[in-house]
């Protein structure tokens, strides 16, 4: 299956799909990178795989709709069948969502509900809890809302920081996102069906 990667930063998350797909433990071909941001790391790692890419400036655009509609001529384009954000931070349009519904999905670095938008790591910090976690789910027109698919706790440490989670939760989601993926686009009836249930 050809799938597309939306990222806006370094891109980690897009490098453990890379090399998986490389070492053939994810059963899929990343035909297309989507960014935002010309300068993000995530474009290297795309050139470097001979991955291609489209990168866009939001501002450059009258509107979301005129972006999507060139991203969507671009998934088009490169025949792509299913969209894997890892960092992007945009919200999905309603056009692009109404295109691929059901075969969107995200990955976020806390246990939702808990901790959604910007800063999950920091605001699991301030809010001192004991656990925190990643949770991959499918994309609806919410701001970390879809339906989740599978989640992983992580426990913070008393001496935890900013930095130590953030890197207990990357080391954890750059092992979930490509084994969930993989589940997700070998067994076609889990996401036909679960495009016709969240229709
Ligand atoms: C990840 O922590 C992901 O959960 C969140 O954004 C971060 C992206 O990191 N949505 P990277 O660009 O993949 O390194």
């Amino acid at each position: 299956r050809k799938i597309a990667v939306f990222a806006s930063g370094s891109g980690s998350n897009f490098q453990a799909l890379i090399d998986v797909v490389q070492s053939g433990q994810l059963d899929a071909e990343i035909s297309l990178l989507v960014c935002d941001q010309p300068g993000a790391y995530a474009i290297e790692r795309a050139r470097a795989a001979k991955i291609p890419s489209f990168v866009f400036t939001a501002k450059d655009y009258p509107s979301k709709e005129h972006y999507e509609e060139e991203i969507l001529t671009q998934l088009q384009t490169h025949g792509v069948e299913f969209i894997v954000l890892a960092g992007y931070m945009r919200l999905i349009g309603s056009k692009l969502l109404a295109e691929f519904k059901g075969r969107i999905v995200n990955i976020h670095p806390s246990l939702l509900p808990a901790f959604p938008g910007k800063d999950a790591v920091g605001q699991a910090l301030a809010a001192k809890v004991k656990w925190s976690g990643v949770t991959i789910h499918f994309v609806d027109e919410g701001m970390d809302t879809g339906p989740i698919i599978i989640q992983e706790r992580v426990r913070l440490d008393e001496s935890e920081t900013r930095e130590s989670l953030q890197q207990k939760i990357q080391q954890r989601e750059h092992k979930l996102y490509p084994s969930v993926l993989q589940m997700l686009l070998t067994q076609g009836d889990v996401v036909n069906d679960t495009k016709a249930r969240t229709h």
